[in-house]
């Protein structure tokens, strides 16, 4: 929260921002004042001053602290002026609730993303309840004493770059299990967004994601909620729920050994936060692995023997001729290798890949470029 005491900087900072025709003023004027504040205040000379449980500061110091913070303002103004990003300035961007760290080594985690995230991980989800629960029941029995005999999930996130969609995802399904997370409220937000989403391509094999597959999967988490969640509660009593998650391979594959570091430090750090201590036993019992990779190339055929494999991917999808004309703070700061390209490479190498190491492919979900924007 902003201290009253410096309200009164953001209209100012919004001013700056408009001044500097900056395409995303309001939403990242709040953002950037309270950055500023966190900054000087981390610095000890300045905690009387800023922290609100010390005794108010004088008024002229005050004043001494909003010179401050404007001429800080300033910098971040003369940088974003030269069109850097936001998240490349404060080292951070916050996508599916949490924060990852992001440098112009990686492409800045963008919202539409969250939606691939969900709209996969729920699909990954049907596909488990309806092969694994509903048409078996004798999973909990398995998984107690021979967890060898059921075949495993692999989910794999085919160009990782910060790593936001495969922490994401292995997030998600370790919070749903462990109760942090509710599937319905995932299931609402994709089901009263999906229109929220006009530029891009969403694609499950080589079709688009229409309104009616979205339609279709909320539809099954509502019609087999009770059952679902009677599941849940079985794990949760039986104390399988580590063994459960401990189903599932999470993989995150980059070309860029620097975007892969950038990923793997994510990860670790996300992981190290878990909410519920019950939680970490879960996460303890899985984790992601990161995986320099020419697409899939380099993934361990271990990981597809007895697998059933889904693919996540938000690949380079700009045409060359497009990407020209990209505004420059995208353009002129965010990396070219995770811009340019086309998703035909992407799926011709996952077919290729699976006929010749012979693996079982429930799903590819993934990003596309929509020709008519
Ligand atoms: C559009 S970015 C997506 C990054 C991240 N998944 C996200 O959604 O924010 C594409 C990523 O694919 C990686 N990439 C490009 N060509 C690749 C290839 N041939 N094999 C694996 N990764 C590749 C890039 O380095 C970049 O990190």
């Amino acid at each position: 929260m902003i201290p009253s005491e410096f309200i009164d900087l953001l209209p100012q900072l919004q001013r700056k921002l408009q001044n500097i025709n900056h395409p995303d003023s309001l939403r990242i004027s709040n953002e950037i004042l309270q950055y500023v504040i966190n900054e000087i205040s981390a610095n000890p000379c300045n905690e009387n001053f800023i922290n609100p449980n010390k005794k108010k500061p004088a008024k002229k110091s005050i004043e001494n602290l909003k010179s401050l913070i404007s001429s800080q303002i300033d910098v971040i103004i003369e940088k974003l002026k030269n069109n850097m990003p936001w998240e490349y300035f404060k080292g951070s961007a916050e996508f599916c609730g949490y924060i990852f760290q992001v440098d112009k080594n990686v492409l800045i985690p963008r919202t539409d993303t969250e939606f691939l995230v969900y709209y996969s991980t729920l699909s990954i989800l049907q596909y488990f309840f309806s092969e694994y629960v509903f048409n078996n029941n004798d999973l909990l029995d398995k998984l107690d004493s021979d967890k060898s005999s059921i075949n495993t999930i692999t989910i794999i996130d085919i160009g990782t770059g910060s790593g936001c969609i495969i922490t994401s995802v292995y997030m998600i399904l370790s919070g749903i299990i462990s109760g942090s997370i509710n599937i319905k409220n995932i299931s609402d937000r994709i089901y009263t967004e999906q229109l929220e989403i006009p530029h891009i391509c969403f694609k499950t094999n080589t079709r688009l994601i229409t309104e009616r597959d979205i339609f279709e999967l909320h539809e099954y988490f509502k019609k087999n909620r009770n059952k679902i969640d009677g599941f849940i509660n079985d794990l949760r009593k039986r104390n399988l729920v580590s063994k459960w998650f401990a189903l599932f391979d999470f993989i995150g594959t980059d070309i860029s050994q620097e975007a892969l570091s950038i990923a793997t430090n994510n990860y670790q750090t996300i992981k190290k936060n878990p909410i519920l201590d019950d939680k970490k036993a879960i996460l303890n019992s899985k984790d992601v692995q990161f995986i320099n990779s020419n697409w899939l190339k380099n993934i361990p055929q271990s990981v597809f023997d007895k697998s059933s494999v889904f693919i996540i991917s938000n690949p380079p999808y700009i045409p060359p001729e497009v990407y020209l004309k990209l505004d420059p703070s995208v353009k002129d700061h965010e990396p070219k290798l995770a811009l340019v390209g086309n998703s035909d490479n992407l799926l011709s190498a996952i077919m290729g890949l699976s006929k010749e190491r012979q693996f079982n492919i429930k799903g590819i979900y993934f990003e596309d470029y929509c020709m008519e924007h």
